[in-house]
């Protein structure tokens, strides 16, 4: 539909999680007007539900060569050095800029923060809020600080907004396209209700996740990859969407179990809880050196294998030795939703199963979170930066989102000084295809959890891509969007080109490598070194 209202900024900045807050938070006072939007509440969205922590070498006895030899080795050879390099040295000043913005991290006998572990790292190098509830603390004091200034005139906040489209000028004499701004439905009726654009030179995607694409994921509903699919949209370029991260112990409530999923901290393994079988068999020791705290791919993949050998749905984390009282007080939250499950994990071992958790890939970004498309910058789980590589290190999503919103702010900032980043007129756009109807998220969910989940064969992704196909051609459901579409039809639209894109990424990557795990090829192949990148042409061909 039609724009009903336009509204100018300067930056405007999409999503409320650890990324798109600090991007706001810096650009406020750089730039004389931000716009910050989210889809549901500021406190919405994939950080508040972090349980474990965020990793910097804040330790004497650690340092950040060590953290980035732990990040290239979960990456499975595919991590962009650089990127990691900067991760890594920036990151510890950034966290403790965090604590300077009044987020308080538990502390260690010495009055230090305290530091624990968690899979895929060599030192204690995690640090937590609340015990177990590090997102909901860094949501806490970011909000905070947004909600102190939300009345300045530089900053506006516009809740229950859900982006539609990246706006973009026609492209200059190379063909590159240039951000204008973007498309917003907003819920509510006032003058700023319904379908709305704003026009911004600087546009920065904080979206999240794209959890919405599986059956079962730790992600909030929120998570529909509202982000990827508005750049994809826009011709940005995309990579390693086919690292899709599953975390290796969600509970497991059961083979009807669907939607957002209690997560089991890996910090849980950090502090010796241990993996069994249903037969009570430790099986992790000999798969790794580091047993439970091997990376996270190895670990979910080991699961699968051990649950396909006793033709169990789930397998147990053992915690009973950890006692009742250390359960308690380490992980507050997550005794809490065992205790509502009837699960005393004092007295007896958690069943627990990978779900999806984390995407990989993303919008494709240099070190200053700029996109392929001018102007237009991805930030946090949105991006694809390269640190994560083909699997990401526990506890580096809530890092990256700082270090790389930080230089993304920055670099506005200073292209905005410089004249570079100029409003601009958006260019007819081709009209774009019909909406999916929202009755059909959960087929796409339910094909693609099958075909392009954990495990993957040519085979697989062939059918997934084919049923995602009939999804679209389905008339029956295209007759069912209705004449002025709500929210739900445009995420499932975004669910549904997420889930083929992915697809598509999984199909081409003929090998096993990280979170990608190809029974027909199921090692890692030297040819296979590089990045899958996806676009879409003129013609709104992936
Ligand atoms: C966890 O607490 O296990 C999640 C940490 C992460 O995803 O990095």
């Amino acid at each position: 539909p039609a724009p009903g209202w336009t509204v100018e900024a300067d930056a405007i900045v999409v999503g409320s999680g650890i990324a798109g807050l600090t991007a706001a938070l810096e650009l406020r006072t750089q730039v004389p007007r931000v716009l910050l939007v989210t889809k549901g509440r500021l406190l919405s969205g994939s950080t508040v539900w972090a349980q474990g922590g965020i990793a910097a070498a804040l330790h004497p006895t650690d340092s950040p060569q060590a953290h980035l030899a732990d990040t290239l080795a979960a990456g499975g050879g595919l991590s962009d050095p650089e990127a990691v390099q900067v991760l890594v040295t920036e990151g510890p000043a950034r966290v403790r800029e965090l604590v300077a913005r009044g987020a308080v991290f538990d502390k260690a006998a010495d009055g230090d923060i305290a530091l624990t572990r968690e899979g895929g790292h060599r030192a204690d190098r995690i640090a937590h809020a609340g015990g177990d509830a590090t997102g909901a603390e860094i949501s806490r004091a970011l909000v905070a600080q947004i909600e102190a200034v939300r009345h300045d005139p530089g900053i506006e906040v516009v809740e229950n907004a859900l982006v539609l489209d990246v706006l973009t000028a026609a492209p200059d004499s190379t063909g590159r396209r240039r951000a204008c701004g973007v498309t917003l439905h907003v819920r509510g009726t006032g003058s700023r209700g319904g379908v709305g654009a704003v026009l911004a030179p600087a546009v920065v995607l904080a979206t999240g996740g794209i959890g919405q694409v599986f059956r079962s994921s730790t992600n909030p509903a929120g998570a529909t990859g509202d982000g990827i699919a508005a750049a994809l949209r826009a011709g940005a370029v995309l990579g390693d969407l086919e690292f899709v991260q599953f975390h290796p112990t969600v509970l497991w409530l059961g083979s009807g179990a669907k939607g957002q999923l209690p997560l089991i901290s890996e910090a849980v393994r950090g502090e010796g809880a241990l993996l069994l079988d249903v037969d009570g068999h430790r099986f992790m020791p000999a798969v790794h050196e580091m047993a439970e705290l091997a990376p996270r791919d190895v670990v979910a993949h080991a699961i699968v294998r051990q649950m396909a050998a006793t033709g169990a749905d789930n397998v147990l984390l053992d915690a009973r030795h950890l006692g009742r009282e250390f359960l308690r007080t380490r992980f507050p939250t997550i005794n809490r939703r065992l205790l509502e499950a009837d699960i005393d994990w004092s007295e007896e071992p958690v069943p627990v199963a990978p779900a999806q958790h984390y995407h990989s890939g993303g919008v494709v970004t240099d070190l200053d979170g700029r996109s392929s498309v001018d102007g237009l910058y991805a930030v946090g789980e949105v991006a694809c930066t390269g640190v994560h590589g083909a699997n990401r290190l526990a506890s580096n999503s809530l890092l990256e989102g700082i270090v790389f919103a930080s230089r993304a702010a920055r670099d506005i900032a200073a292209r905005f000084d410089a004249g570079e980043l100029k409003p601009g007129e958006p260019a007819e756009r081709p009209g774009g295809s019909a909406l999916v109807a929202a009755a059909a998220r959960s087929r796409i969910q339910k094909v693609t959890s099958a075909g392009s989940g954990v495990i993957r064969s040519a085979r697989s992704l062939a059918d997934v891509d084919e049923r995602l196909g009939a999804v679209r051609a389905d008339a029956h459901l295209a007759a069912e969007v209705v004449a002025e579409p709500q929210a739900a039809e445009w995420e499932t639209t975004n669910v549904h080109m997420v889930a083929r894109a992915l697809t598509r990424a999984a199909w081409l990557r003929e090998e096993t490598r990280g979170g990608h795990y190809r029974t027909d090829f199921p090692k890692p192949a030297d040819a296979w070194k590089r990045r899958v990148q996806v676009w879409l042409d003129d013609d709104g061909v992936l």
